[in-house]
């Protein structure tokens, strides 16, 4: 038999995007040899990003989605570098791949860690597990707009607005609801502002009403966003699955991360779910210019991209045992800056592939 190989693309990026994504390397590489053959991965860097722009004048070569078609998944670190526009670096390279592979559903969990203090103090006794599912296609991020640059000094206008197509909508509601079933607290939140947002919100509720029927085993309810920020803090024990607009979900997940006790440890998935394009994986936080090069950023929410990757990849015990390793490191103390510790991104790192000798 031939052992299944999976060809991976990785583009580190700019900034902290190295460091983590060279960690995450690591660990799957462990994880793939201790399953015994089960799975191999085969890794090929692409140098894009802001230095690459500096270079070329691109975030990536022309032809760059078709050159990531050939690969069964990404794995990206992070963009944007001082020098650059921030908005030209993330629609040049990671809203390009995201929009272009049609990666409309975008997977984010949120979990309490053995050892991080929680900012919330109520919580760290509490058990905390929530996903958040970003709508990834459309909503407030589709890119439609201009700028009336021809206006005098002082007058000019600028509209940005929101997409929302009942198509759009039902996906990742279906999406979500197929997600909430293979979880033990079988619920739904959708976050909505149709009070605010008469057009496109409420055609969010009524699509969410909708499929919700198809789903009579799945708990429901819908909350305002606003609210939904104070439920975040106040009561996160009861929410099991979150789904949201593109903008709402962005900001709630950094929420909801900072309250697991930093955005380093964030994982996200972007997928295609039909498998028509590579979906990617990449950690929720930035490139970090602040720490970026001194060795301290925290690899877990990179790490824990790898493990939704393998997920995807159809290796869920190699996936399960990667997070099983990284909750035995951070229950043992070793802990990066951003979590109140000492431990460098590569003290977290061998940490966490010798636990994985543990647990595999
Ligand atoms: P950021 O996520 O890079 O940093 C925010 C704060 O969190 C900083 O204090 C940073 O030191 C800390 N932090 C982030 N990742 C960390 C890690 N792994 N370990 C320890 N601490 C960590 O967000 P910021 O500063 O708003 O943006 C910096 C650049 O990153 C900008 O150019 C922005 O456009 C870009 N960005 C890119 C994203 C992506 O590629 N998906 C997402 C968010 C921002
Ligand atoms: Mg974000």
């Amino acid at each position: 038999d031939r052992v299944p190989t999976f060809r991976i693309a990785t583009i580190p990026g700019d900034g902290v995007g190295r460091e983590v994504v060279d960690a995450g390397r690591a660990v799957l590489d462990e994880a793939a040899r201790l399953t015994g053959g089960a799975f191999a991965l085969d890794w090929q860097e692409l140098p894009w990003g802001s230095a690459y722009y500096g270079e070329t004048g691109r975030m990536m070569p022309e032809d760059g989605l078709e050159v990531l078609k050939g690969f069964d998944a990404v794995y990206f670190g992070a963009v944007g570098w001082p020098g650059v526009p921030d908005h030209v670096s993330l629609w040049g390279l990671r809203l390009a791949i995201c929009q272009g592979f049609d990666q409309w559903a975008n997977v984010r969990p949120v979990r309490f860690h053995p050892g991080v203090t929680s900012p919330l103090r109520k919580a760290d006794d509490t058990e905390l597990d929530w996903v958040v599912v970003r709508e990834n296609s459309e909503g407030e991020y589709a890119g439609l707009g201009g700028r009336n640059l021809s206006a005098r000094t002082g007058g000019e206008v600028a509209v940005q607005s929101s997409l929302f197509t009942e198509v759009g909508c039902e996906r990742i509601m279906r999406f979500a609801f197929d997600l909430a079933r293979t979880r033990t607290t079988k619920k739904v939140t959708s976050v909505t502002k149709s009070n605010a947002q008469q057009y496109g919100m409420v055609l969010w509720d009524d699509v969410f009403r909708r499929v919700a029927g198809d789903y009579p085993d799945v708990e429901t309810e819908s909350v305002l966003v606003d609210a939904m920020a104070a439920r975040f803090v106040l009561s996160p024990e009861n929410l099991s699955v979150v789904v949201a607009s593109n903008l709402n979900a962005d900001i709630l997940s950094d929420l909801g991360s900072a309250l697991a006790g930093s955005l380093g440890l964030a994982a996200s998935a972007n997928l295609n779910p039909e498998r028509r394009y590579p979906s990617m994986f990449e950690p929720v936080h930035g490139s970090a210019p602040d720490i970026a090069g001194t060795g301290v950023a925290n690899p877990i929410g990179a790490i824990l991209s790898g493990a939704l990757m393998l997920d995807h990849l159809g290796q869920p015990a190699a996936a399960e045992a990667v997070r099983t390793a990284v909750d035995a490191v951070t229950a043992s103390g070793t802990l990066p800056r951003d979590l109140g510790g000492t431990a460098t991104t590569a003290d977290v790192t061998a940490a966490t592939v010798a636990a994985l000798g543990e647990t595999l």
